[in-house]
């Protein structure tokens, strides 16, 4: 605690420029903004953004509840055995614990020894926090949840059944026609593809990480994060990573090529060679159940991915070089000081269609 508050002081006469001296600057200042009130943190506080709803889609318990239905139902694939949930695990951080996604035709329950013909390209992302993204995809081509909602029922390597299709074989369940009808009141034909769209963006704007340690930390519950965190969230600072994986949502709009590879990455959707390799800075938050980690899953701890991710940013001159140690502390700030369960959606153990909810498999919790 100590190292942290005597870094915190260097960083709050870094801020008071003109004249100010370290010891007139109360330490609470360091979060800027004037606000902030809570213990040091080494960079501006910034709240937890709003959710970026559209108007054309408020969301209502109703629509919630659809989309919760249908983000585990295999309805939704060629299948009959693949949902969304397959690949986007409340067990496994809404990723699947696999280096890339296995869809339809696949056997196994989520998690690792899940096998088939369809495997994806990259590893599945977590959508925790989702609903304040703007730029989705690991390479940004889609602008919203609701744009994004049906391209995994096309993708032949993940559910493989047209929206149109899907629209139609939902209405044969009269359990769905009447959810559709209580979700969108007044609607003639309520059971479209947009509106399948409408309430899966719904159910995933419910996907919020806004009670982590640090959180109830800045929150001015300074006991929530214990010493050892606290220090490797400063070190995190020093090591250049926050300029990237921005707090408070630990991730940013941002296309950098870390590890490299034979995917495109960026470099797909602009056509820029400087994209090449390129890829959406990811939120760390609740990183401690996605692995494993980078956008084709080639590392498989946390810790390693610090490592890594700390020499590579040394290399770059993004911040100082973090002692063996001091990596493993960045890791714990993470895994211990970012992970909140307190949301995990709710696992239906029965879907309107009768099919059976996808099984995940049995995780040793750490
Ligand atoms: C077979 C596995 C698989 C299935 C099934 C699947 N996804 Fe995904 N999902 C992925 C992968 C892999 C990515 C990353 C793809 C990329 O970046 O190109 C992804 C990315 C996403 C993203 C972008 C997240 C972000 O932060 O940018 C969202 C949202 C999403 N999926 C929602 C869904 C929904 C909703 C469903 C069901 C309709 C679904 N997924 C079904 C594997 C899957
Ligand atoms: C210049 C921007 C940048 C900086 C600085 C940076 N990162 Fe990253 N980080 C990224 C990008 C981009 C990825 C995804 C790369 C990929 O998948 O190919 C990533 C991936 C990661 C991952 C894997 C996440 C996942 O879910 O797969 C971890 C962990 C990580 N970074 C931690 C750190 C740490 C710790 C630091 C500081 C030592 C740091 N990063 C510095 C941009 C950055």
């Amino acid at each position: 605690m100590i190292r942290s508050r005597t870094a915190a002081l260097v960083l709050a006469a870094a801020v008071a420029a003109c004249g100010d001296s370290a010891e007139t600057e109360p330490l609470a200042a360091v979060g800027g903004g004037g606000a902030y009130a809570g213990p040091p943190i080494p960079w501006a506080y910034e709240p937890f953004p709003a959710s970026l709803e559209p108007a054309d889609n408020p969301s209502t318990p109703e629509k919630i509840e659809l989309g919760n239905l249908l983000f585990y139902d295999p309805v939704l694939s060629r299948d009959d055995a693949t949902a969304c949930a397959t690949c986007h695990s409340e067990i496994w951080g809404m990723s699947d614990g696999l280096p890339v996604s296995v869809g339809v035709d696949g056997e196994g329950p989520t998690g690792p020894g899940r096998d088939g013909p369809n495997k994806t390209t990259r590893n599945a992302q977590t959508l925790w926090n989702v609903p304040f993204r703007t730029e989705l995809f690991l390479d940004g081509r889609s602008p919203s949840l609701e744009h994004q909602a049906l391209e995994p029922l096309l993708a032949e390597r993940e559910l493989a059944l047209a929206p149109d299709a899907a629209a139609a074989k939902l209405a044969t369940f009269p359990a769905y026609v009447s959810l559709f009808q209580q979700a969108f009141p007044g609607e003639a034909q309520p059971v479209t593809a947009d509106n399948l769209a409408r309430a899966l963006s719904a159910f995933q704007r419910t996907l919020v990480s806004d009670r982590a340690p640090y959180d109830q930390y800045v929150a001015g519950d300074e006991g929530a994060m214990r010493p050892d965190w606290v220090e490797g969230m400063f070190l995190f600072a020093e090591g250049g990573c926050a300029g990237c994986h921005v707090p408070p949502l630990f991730e940013a709009n941002r296309y950098v090529s870390r590890i490299g590879g034979a995917d495109p990455g960026r470099a797909a959707v602009t056509n820029a060679p400087a994209d090449q390799g390129a890829f959406r800075v990811p939120t760390l938050r609740n990183a401690r159940d996605t692995e494993p980690y980078f956008h084709d899953g080639s590392v498989i701890s946390l810790e390693e991915a610090v490592q890594v991710e700390a020499e590579i940013s040394a290399a770059r001159g993004e911040g100082r070089t973090l002692a063996a140690e001091e990596v493993a502390l960045v890791a714990k700030f993470i895994n211990k000081g970012l992970t909140d369960r307190t949301r995990d959606p709710r696992r239906p153990k029965e879907v309107p269609s009768g099919l059976q909810v996808p099984v995940d498999g049995f995780r040793i919790p750490r």
